[in-house]
């Protein structure tokens, strides 16, 4: 029997961050579950290539290259779709540097991509949603340094933190209005965020990151992917406000 709850034929979907690592696979699943997904993120050939996938796997894919903390562009680009049922603030940098070392442009950066890029796709897609009297849902990005902090952490902890209060506050005031919002907290998945350009030291990271884990692996995006279906979807219904951690059970040891 087909699992329905799942089923998003006729809904869209629009991802940020959808040219790499978590946002194509959040891009590629959502279409594969029938969504027709809109596309964002500044990087155009990335954004062509996600299209591509989803296309070669018979779905629908728009895509927007544009800067999420650009808002009227992000606005632009919300409101060019004909409807909107899930939106996916997937973008976000990394950044690290000690706390004696941040810098104010540093901290102004990360924060306006990985916290003021979520808010204004937020912001978008709660305004598109009500005006069109949409029940839908709002899955935002943390991470799971928002849990354990960590050497050099300090403005990307900062801004996932912020992502966190984001979620949880506009859950309470998106909820009379039948929009869900809900964010995923993964741990280590690779990614090209994760990669660090020298092979001993990337498998000497895995090798760690998966014996801190009791599933003995790395996240890859898909876990993290799947994890956003299902808060996409209707098999969430009654799940608003919540933090999701898709991170292999792993207790970080700092
Ligand atoms: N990889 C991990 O271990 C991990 C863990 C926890 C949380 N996350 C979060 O998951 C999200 C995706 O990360 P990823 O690992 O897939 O990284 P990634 O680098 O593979 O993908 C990030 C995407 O965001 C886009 N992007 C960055 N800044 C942008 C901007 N200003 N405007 C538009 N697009 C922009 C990039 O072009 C890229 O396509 C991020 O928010 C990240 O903080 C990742």
């Amino acid at each position: 029997m087909p699992v329905t709850a799942y089923d998003l034929t006729g809904r869209t979907a629009f991802v940020t961050g959808a040219a790499s690592g978590i946002g194509r696979a959040c891009a590629v699943l959502l279409a594969a579950a029938g969504a027709v997904v809109h596309c964002a993120d500044r990087d155009d050939r990335g954004l062509d290539e996600t299209a591509d996938l989803i296309k070669d796997k018979g779905g629908v894919a728009h895509t927007y290259a544009l800067d999420v903390t650009d808002r009227a562009l992000l606005g632009q680009a919300v409101a060019a779709c004909e409807r909107l049922d899930v939106m996916a603030a997937v973008a976000g940098i990394m950044h690290s540097s000690p706390v004696l070392e941040t810098r104010e442009e540093d901290l102004d950066r990360v924060l306006g991509v990985n916290f003021k890029g979520v808010l204004y796709a937020c912001q978008e897609a709660a305004r598109a949603m009500i005006a069109s009297g949409t029940r839908g849902s709002i899955v935002t990005m943390a991470s799971g340094a928002v849990d354990t902090g960590g050497p050099g952490l300090l403005c990307y902890g900062a801004a996932k933190a912020a992502v966190v209060q984001l979620t949880k506050t506009l859950a309470t005031e998106m909820g009379p209005h039948g929009i869900r919002v809900n964010a995923v907290a993964p741990g280590w998945i690779r990614t090209p965020m994760t990669d660090r350009n020298d092979d001993e030291t990337q498998a000497r990271t895995e090798a760690f990151m998966a014996r801190m884990s009791p599933l003995g692996r790395v996240g890859e995006p898909e876990d993290i992917a799947h994890a956003v279906l299902y808060l996409a979807c209707d098999a969430s219904a009654f799940t608003t406000g919540q933090i999701l951690r898709p991170n292999g059970g792993v207790a970080m040891p700092w």
